[in-house]
């Protein structure tokens, strides 16, 4: 809104404007005076522009100059409402049309009614010329005066709506002309300049009219007698706001709105109006303070609305947060469900995989057993087969042709059991239980001996084959090389390459060995101008089980990787190069000095290394069996531990007594035969019958099956081992097992030694001897620590420190303390002292004879002589009192037995001393 001007009644129209406008909530004013300037007005218009206001509202300040710009804004298409001064054509959207030339006719019909009484002259004082309400006043005022000719108008005089211009212009008029008695002002502005002048000329009796009615001003000054009267100028601020925003909400309104006439306050009603007016105003204010707490009420509704939105959103957002954690909750579970039940799948599938691999590990397992318990199975036959046909093979009477046949039958025999050992050597390998046997041997003639074994097949095949010794830097070409080798390991591996290289090297071909020796290692070639191998061939062929799935007329297939087994068992290597078509060369290198990996050296006990057969086996069919005799001392073959002595059971005595338990009565039968000669044989086919059978006759060896169907040999060795009567026996397992586990077992059991299956006739003879020998031998050591017993029963010491013997030692010493305490009394028989120890006089007499070589009689005898020794040497007792005192029941007999026990007779050695 641009005002033209400040002054009350504007000041009570923007007042007016700013009130009606609070009841828009969707519409702001913006007031502006432009200080009757006009230039100015034209610029807050400008300024209306720019900031894109949507309405303007003016009073122009004069109409000519300010036209032009209304008018350019108007039809940009900014609506324009004109109030109170008009225009100079009609730009605008609605113009509020107040009655000026009714207000100027009014004033002129109070003057002319004033002048008619009071008489004098009439002047008018205008407001600014160009600006239409001056104009329109002058017109009203002078068309009614012009009606009274009888009243002499003084003139029009402009002061420009303001106070000083009156002032100036009405002091100038009084002093000039006294006649003046009514001055019309055009506002009340410059009414009151006026009055004020007329007061200066001391001229109370001129009656001044003023124009506009504001209660503050015009009204005031009626009121305080100032101005006669006033004519009210109606401000309309409501209407121009009420058509503004009809405007703007797009209703319809009038071009022009005409305001009705004006009415004049006088001294008479003046202090009315400007009561009502007060009461208005507090009636303004009291709305206007409604306003304010509406507007509170509504900023507060605004901010609680807010709260309420703020709310409501925080609550929406909390239901949404809420919604999503449920959903994500859901989803979690859900998510963790298919996690739980994909785990399960996986354990279940886990867990089928477990059993699969049990299953498969157990049928592996199953697998294996079941070729091992196969292959022991098949010892025994094979030795049932291969024993007899070896005996019948060397009878002299044999045709040609039939020791032909039989030789060819004890060769694949052998083939046979070859076969099966290299079996049983390599699950023995896998299960980590193969071990090493060590001897100090020169490896040189070794491997003469080796090589030489197939010269009759090379030259029969046409293939030269050499061994060369080669030097190196190291070392010149030695004639003995002796280091530490497993014999039988070794003599197996070359035996296998070599017979390799002769199978697959065709006539007119070539077999070398070569041996180099180097500082730490040895290394043995073989190479031969065979067939060769493919590469991939090469890289397989020491790999278990490879040649399983080849056929393979000519081998096991298990051949290679039992090479390399060896090999790395005795802390070597094996390699291999081969070209397909020309050959192949195959290099084991093996340490020198230490053999093998400490872990892997075991010094063969007696019982192991007995039972090792050394022989030699290739598929070529160069069979030769190499037995070593030097395991078994020919000084002890050939002594018979047992002494002549003839037993109650009828038996010959003379010969020693060896039980064979096994329920297969054939293994019995073959037994008995080998040993028949040099011993007594009993057979037990079952384990139950072998312990009554021992008990009984307290044999000097037994031979026990391990696999027996009522009772296995394992438990018969540990019942017989427990008794004190068959504690002593040797006792060594049969067993097709050669595994350790089973041997270990066997120790625990307390058995004496092992035999496998099969066994030729040379080895069963040499083991039963040599149980025998090494059971009097730790029973030599019994009587050794039995200190104070005559000379004639101690024997050379042998260390033994096994406490198994314990049993067999504490029933000797009881049988001693009977002796030590009774030789003196001369009914001390065996069947007494067997009595008293609990058991059969012939089993006593055995167990002892057994233990000591010697007779409890013997025993006996020679305690007595001992003690008679004592005394003759440490008392003046006479000799038959002595022989008395001591269990003899004659002198002479006593005289006897003490000279065959020392040598001289007991009177000699009484003399002697003397
Ligand atoms: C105020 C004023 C009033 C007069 C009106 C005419 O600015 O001078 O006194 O009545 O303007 O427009």
């Amino acid at each position: 809104m641009s005002q033209p001007s400040n002054d009350e009644w504007r000041s009570q129209m923007n007042e007016e404007i700013r009130r009606e406008i609070l009841f828009y909530d969707d519409a702001e004013v913006e007031i502006r005076s432009a200080g009757d300037d006009s230039k100015k007005q034209i610029e807050d218009l400008e300024y209306f522009e720019n900031e894109n206001f949507d309405l303007i509202i003016i009073a122009p300040n004069e109409a000519e100059s300010v036209t032009p710009t209304v008018r350019r804004l108007y039809e940009k298409g900014i609506p324009v409402i004109v109030f109170d001064r008009a225009l100079t054509d009609s730009s605008y959207t609605s113009y509020i049309d107040l009655d000026n030339v009714g207000i100027g006719e009014e004033a002129a019909r109070y003057a002319a009614r004033t002048a008619h009484l009071t008489g004098g002259e009439v002047i008018e004082l205008k407001g600014l010329s160009g600006s239409t309400p001056a104009e329109e006043r002058h017109y009203g005022f002078k068309k009614i005066l012009d009606r009274h000719p009888d009243i002499t108008f003084s003139g029009t005089y402009a002061a420009d709506w303001n106070a000083m211009p009156a002032e100036r212009i009405t002091d100038s008029l009084l002093a000039s002309n006294p006649r003046i008695k009514i001055i019309y002002a055009q506002n009340d502005v410059m009414a009151i300049a006026a009055a004020k002048m007329a007061e200066k000329h001391g001229r109370g009796d001129i009656t001044v009219i003023g124009t506009d009615g504001a209660p503050s001003l015009g009204i005031r000054a009626v009121e305080d007698s100032v101005i006669d009267v006033t004519l009210t100028y109606p401000t309309v601020g409501d209407r121009v706001i009420q058509t503004a925003m009809d405007i703007l909400h797009g209703k319809k309104v009038d071009k022009v709105h005409h305001i009705p006439s004006t009415y004049l306050i006088t001294a008479e009603n003046a202090g009315m109006h400007l009561r009502m007016n007060e009461i208005a105003r507090e009636k303004t204010e009291k709305l206007e303070q409604i306003n304010s707490m509406y507007t509170l009420a509504k900023s507060r509704q605004a901010s609680q609305r807010i709260i309420i939105y703020a709310v409501s959103i925080c609550v929406i957002l909390l239901f949404a947060v809420i919604i999503g954690l449920i959903y994500f909750m859901r989803q979690k579970e859900k998510f963790r469900k298919s996690l739980a039940d994909k785990n399960e799948c996986l354990l279940l599938e886990q867990e089928k995989k477990e059993e699969l691999y049990a299953r498969l590990e157990e049928s592996t397992k199953s697998k294996l057993a079941f070729y091992t318990n196969v292959s022991h199975d098949l010892r025994t036959p094979l030795t049932l087969i291969a024993d007899p046909l070896e005996m019948i093979s060397h009878r002299a009477y044999l045709p040609d042709n039939d020791r032909m046949l039989m030789k060819m039958a004890v060769k694949n025999v052998k083939i046979l059991r070859r076969m099966i050992d290299q079996i049983l050597d390599f699950r023995k390998y896998e299960a980590g239980k193969m071990k090493l046997s060590l001897q100090s041997l020169d490896i040189v003639s070794l491997l003469h001996d080796w090589v030489e074994y197939f010269r009759d097949y090379a030259v029969s095949h046409s293939v030269a084959l050499s061994l060369t010794f080669e030097s190196t830097a190291f070392s010149p070409v030695p004639e003995k090389l002796t280091m530490d080798v497993d014999n039988e390991k070794l003599e197996r591996v070359v035996f296998n390459l070599l017979s390799n290289a002769l199978k697959f090297t065709p006539s007119g071909g070539e077999v070398k060995v070569i041996c180099r020796i180097e500082p730490r290692d040895i290394m043995i070639e073989v190479s031969d101008t065979g067939i060769g191998m493919e590469k991939e061939e090469t890289e397989k062929i020491f790999n278990r089980f490879y040649q399983v799935d080849r056929p393979r007329p000519n081998g096991s297939g298990i051949g290679l990787s039992l090479t390399r087994a060896f090999v790395e068992l005795m802390g070597g290597t094996i390699t291999v190069e081969s070209v397909k078509g020309k050959g192949s060369c195959f290099t084991v290198r093996l340490p020198m000095h230490s053999g093998a990996s400490q872990s892997h050296v075991v010094s063969l006990s007696g019982d192991e290394a007995e039972n090792e057969e050394k022989s030699i086996f290739t598929d070529l069919g160069i069979i030769e069996s190499v037995t070593d005799d030097n395991n078994f001392p020919s000084s002890l073959s050939s002594d018979s531990p047992g002494s002549g002595m003839k037993g109650e059971n009828g038996m010959n005595d003379a010969l020693p007594i060896v039980l064979v338990i096994d329920d297969n009565e054939e293994i019995c039968r073959l037994v008995s035969m080998i040993l028949n000669k040099k011993y007594q044989v009993l057979e037990a086919y079952s384990g139950k019958e072998g312990i009554k059978m021992a008990m009984k006759f307290i044999p000097d060896a037994i031979l026990c099956d391990i696999m027996m169907p009522d009772m296995d040999g394992l438990e018969v060795t540990r019942i017989l081992k427990n008794e004190k009567i068959t504690s002593h026996i040797p006792v060594s397992i049969l067993t097709a097992c050669r595994m350790d586990q089973q041997r270990v077992r066997s120790y625990e059991s307390g058995a004496d030694g092992f035999l496998s299956k099969p066994f030729s006739s040379e080895m069963l003879k040499a083991r039963v001897e040599s149980l025998i020998l090494n059971r009097r031998r730790i029973y030599d050591l019994l009587l050794d620590n039995l200190h104070d017993l005559p000379d004639s029963l101690r024997r050379n010491r042998i260390p033994d420190h096994e406490s198994r013997h314990e049993l067999e030692n504490e029933f000797y010493r009881e049988f001693i303390g009977i002796v030590k305490s009774e030789y003196s009394d001369e009914d001390l028989s065996v069947p007494m002292i067997a009595e008293k120890l609990g058991i059969g006089a012939t089993q006593f007499t055995r167990k002892i004879k057994a233990l000591t070589g010697k007779t409890p009689v013997e025993i006996i005898r020679s305690y007595r002589l001992s003690v008679a020794r004592k005394m003759i040497l440490s008392t003046d007792q006479n000799i038959s009192e002595i022989a008395f005192s001591c269990g003899f029941s004659s002198s002479q007999y006593f005289s006897r037995c003490f000279r065959e026990e020392y040598g001289q007779a007991p009177s000699d050695l009484r003399n002697n001393l003397n």
